[in-house]
């Protein structure tokens, strides 16, 4: 059995009044399609056709590389109308799946459960009880809970607004027979729209028991349309995700306030404390502790390493047993080793810093190789920038750089080396042997200091 997916995304998303197209909104640092798309893919379905409309242009290119097909969809007439756009795409399929662009969290177990449940009747929907079910698609059944037909909230009658069953729009059935009730369903109602859900009632109409299927929580078939909605959404999302964590051994201090856009492989007993956001790939390994405010991209964090409050760490590779922060920048191909320590206001780019060293006070520190077991004093500063080009330093196991020294790249400094504090290094450093480069102290005597005129006595 082929399955094929629809995705409708051509509403305007009015409500969400925004210049970005409704389905490029991002829910956990992604587009609300993209979702969408991931989900249409964990069912191994193909052709993917996303229907787009407003703003067609941007959704296509902010999702350029995602495997689907695009079908437009230039006014829009309805949800019927708007499925009848994609299935020229999708006449080689056996079934065709209907998704929505603005309802990003449906679960692929529950889009194969309403599949599986309409594998012998070859049409099926997703439905769901509402305490409040004001403005959808009402469910309605005969005497013996056969599904009738769908009757939108504006042609219901009082009677059928009071059915709590809804439709949540999922829905899937047989290509072929969908494209037959396509063709027979009109505009005749209170909205001037086809209505994909006027096929039920002629699938009904034909002898077709309608299967359905239900969702394992309501956020799944929750759909976006202003800004308040997709917030909640993010929160949703994010409890989950934190729960998954949580089992899995991580500790959060407190689940609301940890932010995941991405993903996170985290070993055993790593604590996260609050405002930690976490973006891209990120590996945290077994005993990491994160501070508070802290933003990781990107990066990987070996084992026990401690990262103090309020660090951006991206891009960046951390040994076993490192001490990062509080204040510490790193930044893309900072590769720190086993037992570094950096502390705040130290910026580290595009270097690698060797076991044990430190860097534990205001340093800028880029495009360098520092050794083993070196201690950089603060305020020490690579110049690794002539204006034009970048150059590199070089740094060797067990050197002493005094603070406040300028390491004007390209550069070497020897093992063992001590540089004297206030140094501006533009030479090569020898090994072993105190290297200064500053003006020499000297002291003045019989120097005094001026004194103040007396003023003129009038
Ligand atoms: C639709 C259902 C309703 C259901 C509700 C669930 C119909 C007629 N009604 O109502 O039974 O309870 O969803 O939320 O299907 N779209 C297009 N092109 C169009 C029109 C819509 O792509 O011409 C897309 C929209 O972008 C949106 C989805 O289809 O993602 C649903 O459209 P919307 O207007 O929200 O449908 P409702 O009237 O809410
Ligand atoms: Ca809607």
């Amino acid at each position: 059995m082929r399955l094929g997916v629809a995705i409708l995304a051509a509403g305007q998303g009015t409500r969400m009044r925004s210049r970005l197209p409704k389905v490029l909104h991002p829910l956990a640092g992604r587009p609300l399609l993209a979702h969408v798309l991931d989900a249409a893919h964990a069912l191994g379905a193909e052709p993917v056709c996303v229907v787009y409309g407003h703003g067609g242009e941007a959704v296509r290119s902010a999702l350029a590389a995602a495997r689907c097909t695009w079908v437009e969809q230039a006014e829009q007439h309805g949800t019927g109308h708007a499925l009848m756009q994609a299935m020229p795409e999708l006449r080689d399929v056996d079934r065709i799946l209907v998704l929505y662009g603005d309802v990003p969290l449906i679960a692929s177990a529950t889009l194969r459960g309403l599949v599986d449940a309409a594998a012998h009747t070859g049409l099926g929907l997703l439905t769901v009880s509402l305490d409040h079910p004001d403005g959808y698609g009402r469910i309605v059944r005969g005497a013996d809970g056969r599904v009738l037909r769908i009757v939108e909230e504006k042609d219901a009658t009082p009677e059928e607004r009071a059915i709590q069953e809804i439709n949540t729009g999922f829905l899937v059935g047989d290509r072929a027979r969908l494209a037959d009730w396509l063709g027979r369903i009109g505009r005749g109602n209170a909205q001037g729209e086809y209505y994909l859900t006027d096929v039920i009632g002629l699938a009904v109409d034909d002898g077709v028991d309608v299967a359905t299927a239900h969702p394992a929580s309501l956020e799944e078939v929750a759909g976006v349309n202003d800004r308040v909605q997709l917030a909640a959404l993010e929160r949703h999302f994010q409890r989950r995700q934190a729960e998954v964590l949580m089992r899995a051994g991580v500790s959060l201090s407190d689940p609301a306030r940890f932010d995941l856009r991405g993903r996170l492989s985290a070993g055993i007993d790593v604590s996260i404390d609050v405002n930690v956001l976490i973006e891209g790939e990120v590996h945290l390994a077994d005993g990491v502790s994160i501070g508070p405010n802290c933003v990781l991209r990107d990066c990987s964090i070996g084992p026990e390493t401690q990262v103090f409050a309020n660090c951006v760490i991206e891009g960046a590779a951390i040994g076993a047993g490192a001490r990062i922060g509080p204040f510490s920048r790193l930044r893309p191909d900072a590769e720190l080793a086993a037992g570094v320590h950096v502390g705040n206001f130290v910026e580290i780019k595009k270097s690698q810093v060797g076991a044990g060293s430190k860097v534990n006070h205001l340093s800028y520190v880029g495009d360098s190789a520092i050794g083993r077991g070196v201690n950089v004093g603060a305020g020490t500063i690579t110049c690794n920038y002539d204006g034009a080009n970048k150059h590199r330093t070089l740094i060797g196991d067990g050197a002493f750089i005094g603070s406040n020294t300028a390491l004007v790249a390209p550069v070497e400094v020897g093992a063992g080396a001590t540089i004297g504090a206030g140094s501006v290094i533009t030479r090569p450093a020898p090994p072993d042997k105190l290297t200064l480069a500053r003006g020499r102290q000297v002291t003045i005597e019989h120097w005094e200091r001026p004194k103040k005129k007396p003023k003129p006595t009038e």
